[in-house]
């Protein structure tokens, strides 16, 4: 079991066996509300007709095809759609299977851009404490959450630094947004700079908003610097948006919505709304035209999947991206921004309660750690909310993360809300 306390589960297994728009259904035929929408990854809810009928036709059509030297229509359509939702400048993308994928993609397109450019000397790269750039070698190096680098630190890849994280309870406690405070821990970036010099970084790699990690809102300001400081070095930006894109923000990318704009790109989940994995990595035209030089019968770029470009993955992210235009999903997303911001700053009170935070469609609310047993108060929620509530929630330690449909209805997350306060107010 994927990041789960297997012995535990074993003992109180939780399997779904059917979805359907914002609710799941497990073998006893029990109906959950899904409060977490996936995981991160089903914005327009389980099962969506279009997405669905789209995926039969394509596997009945073109089940596979060869992906080196030859591809298939459905891939460059759906290239050409995530551009065309891009951030100005972003002209091309490639795809992967995941967001870890993804991640070590962009990492790599990095390290040749540089060499392409005549500067193989820049090859350290930087990542920020609490970030979660998936479980790959190169995602967990610049990922900064310590339970997972622990148990491999020895096989970490070299040359990686860290600045540090922005989250600091003293000072953002119960913060709606974007704190105020920490514009200063961009500053960071200078002083690795200093230390290693400018000229030898390829690149700084963040979430937008830290997700996995507890859902971590930018300072304000805080993103900005770090473009200006990048700039100033040449050290290429890579946002890895493999939450924040595709609406959870309320707009295509976090890009757009923080209007800072990185070099790099990196998406998964959202992209065909969980229903095949797949994701994208997106780069500005200047990153693309380093690569083509040479011979033009040469390889350009010695990286690739099997799988990249699936066409059948690629046909649910077409379905997947038309239905969020027709369905003005991205608005809709945005509208539920300040209710669900309310629903969770109800529990700013509460006595188990030491934060509130959110951003978009993000939000946490982290409980106090039981004395001498960090994480137990989360996981007995998570359990309490899927057996006594219908609710499915996510828990990360002790804090509760909450990644609500970009289509949901307000008066289902009221209720649900009031599900979980039953289960807070249960529990020691
Ligand atoms: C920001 C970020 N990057 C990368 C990943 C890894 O994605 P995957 O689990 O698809 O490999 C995740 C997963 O949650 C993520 O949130």
């Amino acid at each position: 079991m994927p990041f789960t306390a297997n012995r535990d589960f074993k003992k109180h297994p939780r399997i779904m066996s059917g979805a359907s728009g914002h609710h799941y259904t497990t073998e006893d035929g029990r109906r959950l509300y899904d409060l977490f929408s996936g995981l991160w990854t089903s914005g327009l809810g389980h099962c969506h007709p279009k997405i669905v009928e789209a995926v039969q036709k394509q596997v009945a059509t073109l089940d596979y095809s060869i992906g080196f030297q030859a591809s298939n229509n459905r891939a460059f359509e759906l290239a050409e759609r995530v551009i065309d939702m891009a951030p100005e400048g972003f002209t091309q993308c490639f795809f992967t299977n995941s967001g870890s994928e993804s991640v070590d993609t962009a990492l790599k397109i990095a390290l040749g851009y540089h060499r392409a450019h005549g500067e193989g000397n820049r090859t350290r790269l930087i990542g920020r404490e609490r970030g979660y750039h998936g479980v790959n070698f190169g995602g967990m190096s610049v990922g900064g959450m310590a339970p997972n680098r622990k148990a491999f630190s020895a096989n970490l890849i070299p040359g990686v630094d860290h600045i540090r994280t922005t989250f600091d309870l003293e000072n953002t406690a119960f913060s709606k947004g974007q704190p105020g405070w920490g514009v200063h821990l961009a500053e960071d970036l200078e002083k690795l700079c200093a230390l290693h010099d400018g000229s030898n970084i390829a690149a700084v790699i963040v979430e937008p908003v830290a997700g996995s990690t507890g859902i971590l809102p930018p300072p304000k300001g805080y993103l900005e610097r770090l473009r200006e400081i990048c700039d100033t070095h040449g050290i290429l930006l890579i946002f890895d948006e493999v939450i924040t894109a595709f609406g959870r923000l309320g707009e295509p990318f976090g890009a757009k919505y923080f209007d800072v704009t990185p070099d790099i790109i990196t998406t998964a989940k959202g992209l065909t709304n969980g229903v095949i994995p797949m994701g994208a990595v997106l780069v500005r035209e200047s990153v693309f035209d380093a690569f083509m030089q040479g011979p033009e019968t040469m390889i350009e770029l010695f990286h690739g999947y099997t799988y990249s470009g699936h066409p059948v993955a690629a046909a649910a992210g077409v379905a997947t991206l038309e239905v969020y235009e027709e369905e003005g999903t991205f608005d809709q997303a945005k509208s539920l921004a300040k209710p669900f911001e309310d629903l969770l700053h109800g529990f700013a009170q509460h006595d188990k309660v030491v934060d509130v935070r959110n951003i978009g469609l993000m939000g946490a609310i982290e409980l106090a750690p039981r004395p001498g047993a960090p994480g137990a108060r989360g996981l007995e929620m998570h359990k309490k909310c899927f057996w006594e509530e219908d609710l499915v929630i996510r828990n990360g330690m002790d804090i509760l993360q909450f990644s609500p449909f970009l289509n949901a209805d307000v008066t289902d997350l009221e209720d649900a809300f009031q599900r979980l306060r039953r289960a807070l107010d249960s529990i020691e």
